[in-house]
């Protein structure tokens, strides 16, 4: 699975065997970090990489989350060491879960596991956390381990979303890496019960189609306004996150609300996520009621 196969080629014939080659360069442990980083820029910015890998995914996007240096900033984040109590969202996407007693439960993008272990807290009778990075399905079985909680490494573009499985779909900040976003939400669809609830956070459309996800600042750094730009053109926005260029894709509120709709699904809730009155005491915390950076949605299938 790791194994780097051969310099086979461009990859400019088929322009997604770039950014497979991406994922599976992430994946590969023995591929010292500089080394990671300088096939990046070669393939992800001039195009010109020459090398194709094997890869593990045929269709997920490039993955910075097992990338040593993004994963060790990441690790450093509040949430990442407080779980749920210190992410900024949770304040607000805590009332939205629907009743979690004697339900099967999937994680989109699980990460550390917080949610998982939140829904087996709450009574779940079942959980599956599936995730593309490795390192982050590590964590989650360290800090987040239950009996009733299964992790696994895929991709949300590779899950095989059985029909009619699951009571509840949670996913929480890993949609604005999914390419095709549509896709994902028909296959959420599909793979819910009659009744069953989807209920996720995506970076809000605003806060991904920021110019670069960052603010333009005065002469003294202090955030001026926070510029957006190309919002009508939907897809992948390089960004700089935790000292990492990242990719993620930006999708029009239209797109994700009518996404839905389009599928079946009933919206039950939409929010844009305000810090709480505790967190708006933190350092820089103030600027976030200037422009949303979170969307929830709770949508229904309500059949
Ligand atoms: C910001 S973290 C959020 C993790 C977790 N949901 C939470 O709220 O703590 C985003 C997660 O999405 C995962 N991810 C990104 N693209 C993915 C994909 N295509 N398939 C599965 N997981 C993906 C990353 O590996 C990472 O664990």
């Amino acid at each position: 699975m790791h194994n780097i196969s051969a310099a086979a080629g461009t990859g400019r014939e088929n322009p997604r065997k770039r950014i497979l080659f991406l994922s599976a360069v992430q994946l590969h442990p023995a591929l010292k970090n500089d080394t990671i980083k300088r096939l990046h820029k070669r393939s992800a910015f001039t195009g010109r990489a020459g090398y194709i890998f094997k890869e593990r995914s045929e269709n997920a996007m490039p993955n910075e989350y097992d990338n040593d240096v993004f994963f060790s900033q990441y690790a450093r984040m509040n949430r990442s060491k407080g779980g749920l109590a210190a992410a900024g969202e949770w304040h607000q996407l805590k009332p939205l879960f629907p009743p979690l007693e004697g339900t099967a439960v999937l994680d989109l993008g699980c990460g550390y596991g917080w949610h998982c272990k939140y829904a087996a807290d709450h009574g779940a009778a079942r959980v599956l956390g599936i995730d593309l990075s490795e390192k982050m399905l590590a964590q989650a079985r360290l800090k987040n381990q239950d009996e009733i909680i299964q992790y696994r490494l895929c991709a949300l573009e590779d899950y095989e979303y059985p029909e009619n499985t699951w009571d509840i779909a949670v996913s929480n900040l890993a949609l604005h890496y999914i390419e095709d976003l549509a896709q994902v939400f028909q296959n959420v669809w599909r793979t819910l019960k009659p009744g069953g609830t989807f209920l996720f956070n995506i970076e809000h459309p605003v806060f991904t189609s920021g110019v670069h996800q960052d603010w333009i600042y005065d002469e003294d750094k202090t955030p001026k306004y926070w510029p957006v730009d190309d919002y009508f053109r939907p897809g992948r926005r390089v960004t700089r996150f935790l000292g990492c260029e990242v990719v993620k894709q930006h999708h029009t509120l239209t797109q994700i609300l009518m996404g839905l709709l389009g599928c079946g699904f009933v919206l039950e809730v939409v929010e844009e996520v305000q810090p709480s009155g505790e967190m708006l005491q933190l350092p820089g915390m103030q600027d976030e009621l200037r422009r949303p950076m979170m969307l929830l949605v709770r949508a229904g299938k309500h059949v």
